[in-house]
């Protein structure tokens, strides 16, 4: 076994070392309190920062429901969410990612947090194959309908989590992730899944909200992150192993309302590494 001081997302082994208990009581645990954990087909994944926050802490209500309310969330609205989307960004914002980093043929590529395959569709018309990853069953029930009526068959959707992501480690020629940070628990971990996902010589492309004020996104859009500073993600493109790191204002925004019917656009950024 991996020393768990090591990893970041942990098995139940390694979790019930990381805590010095047998894997029967830590299971006893996980029944008992309210441990922070998720299931990963049959598997139990324990992600070792919040782990420790919650022995920190002695309380782990907040980081599981954070996660669930987000999940809620995009179930809800996976129906209509082509709808919303196209109010917030249109394909503008899509085309000028895919023109300016196409993916050559014949190369393996994923999306992470494809939502409805907004990126996905676009990234198969070039690629060998495109795996689409969400955490939303329903978001990919819609994407899945689309892509039949589209006539692709190369994109594989697959239930995931960005912190644990299902796939071999240097697999991916390319990873995409748009609009997906915000709304995670762990970003950083979630870079470096991406980062352990892609072969060397890949690279990642993850665009999303550049920080801002509006704190009604947490309530009424379950966004966890009010967006980033630029050094915020580069110190995590750096920490996840990324070279060639550059981060730049994309020329996009994304436009957002409220409930009381203000909108506002916030504007996006592009940050691009590469694995050595
Ligand atoms: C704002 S949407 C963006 C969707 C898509 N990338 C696009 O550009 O239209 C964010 C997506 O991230 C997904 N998501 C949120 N948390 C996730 C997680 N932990 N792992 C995987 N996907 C997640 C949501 O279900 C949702 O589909």
């Amino acid at each position: 076994m991996n020393n768990p001081e090591s990893k970041d997302v942990l098995t139940l082994e390694e979790a019930s070392q990381l805590f010095q208990v047998s894997s029967k009581t830590f299971l006893k645990l996980l029944r008992e309190e309210d441990i922070p954990a998720r299931k990963v087909g049959r598997e139990w994944r324990f992600s070792r920062a919040a782990l420790l926050n919650w022995i920190e802490t002695g309380n782990s209500r907040a980081y599981t429901s954070a996660e669930e309310e987000n999940n809620a969330y995009f179930d809800q609205v996976a129906p209509v969410y082509d709808e919303l989307r196209k109010a917030c960004y249109g394909n503008a914002l899509r085309d000028k990612l895919i023109s300016r980093y196409t993916p050559p043929a014949g190369s393996q590529v994923a999306d992470i947090g494809t939502g409805t395959g907004y990126l996905a569709k676009s990234l198969a018309q070039y690629a060998g194959k495109v795996v689409a990853i969400d955490s939303s069953t329903a978001m990919l029930e819609v994407a899945a309908n689309d892509i039949i009526k589209a006539g692709l068959d190369n994109i594989e959707f697959l239930v995931g989590d960005a912190h644990d992501l299902p796939l071999e480690d240097a697999s991916q020629d390319l990873v995409y992730a748009n609009l997906l940070l915000h709304h995670l628990l762990e970003p950083s971990l979630a870079i470096k899944e991406m980062a352990r996902i892609l072969k060397p010589g890949g690279r990642i492309i993850l665009t999303d909200v550049n920080q801002h004020n509006y704190q009604w996104v947490q309530q009424e859009k379950f966004d966890l992150w009010l967006g980033f500073e630029k050094k915020e993600i580069q110190l995590w493109f750096e920490k996840a192993g990324f070279i060639e790191v550059q981060i730049d204002d994309l020329d996009c925004n994304c436009r957002t309302s409220n409930r009381a019917g203000e909108t506002f656009e916030i504007p996006m950024f592009l940050a691009v590494g590469t694995k050595p």
